[in-house]
């Protein structure tokens, strides 16, 4: 089974996406569930416009439809987003609003954030409400983390630090397999 992880981030090397590489290596312990990233901060789309009236860069329009090919074939998703203004970032709405219904019908989501103020989980509990519009599933457990909980490698890599929130992310990840296998929602797509 395949998942895509979109990341919503607008920095490269993002704390969001330390979480998700620590993600990948837990979906590698499962022999049944690959995660793949899609990190806008180093694939960006261009902002939904049906004006025609902008010039779009070729290859913000290939990201674009990368990112719906993927989503498309993805078996499951996770939503990752640093907290801007107490909610999730606007490129990850962005990204969210050139997909559909038809790529998210019943497939399982798992949410995560990180927040560099006053940790919060709201950013995800508003993402709650995109994806059930999107018909989606969004899995009860989801990580919100804060920037104290990563580490930095001496080349200057992000990775996530903190003991608990690795336990935290073994069983987010464990859950999102459960589903993924039982297809408990599968005879309703
Ligand atoms: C536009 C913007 C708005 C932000 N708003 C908040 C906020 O409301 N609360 C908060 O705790 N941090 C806020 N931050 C800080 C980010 O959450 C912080 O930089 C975090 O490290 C981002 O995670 P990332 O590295 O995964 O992108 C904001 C940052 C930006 C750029």
């Amino acid at each position: 089974m395949k998942g895509l992880m979109i990341i919503g981030s607008a920095q490269q090397n993002s704390h969001t996406r330390a979480l998700g590489q620590y993600l990948i290596g837990q979906f590698n312990t499962h022999d049944c569930c690959d995660l793949e990233i899609f990190d806008l901060a180093e694939k960006p789309i261009h902002t939904l416009d049906f004006t025609g009236v902008n010039e779009v860069p070729e290859a913000y329009q290939q990201h674009a439809k990368e990112l719906q090919e993927k989503a498309r074939e993805a078996d499951f998703f996770i939503l990752g987003t640093p907290n801007y203004h107490g909610t999730f970032s606007g490129n990850l709405k962005n990204a969210l609003d050139h997909l559909t219904m038809d790529d998210f019908k019943m497939k399982p989501v798992g949410l995560v954030c990180n927040s560099g103020g006053i940790v919060s989980s709201e950013p995800l509990s508003h993402l709650r409400v995109v994806v059930r519009t999107l018909l989606g599933i969004a899995v009860p457990t989801q990580i919100a983390t804060h920037d104290h909980d990563y580490g930095k490698t001496e080349d200057g890599k992000r990775y996530l630090k903190d003991e608990e929130f690795q336990l935290r992310a073994r069983l987010f990840v464990d859950q999102i397999v459960s589903f993924v296998n039982n297809a408990p929602y599968d005879h309703l797509k």
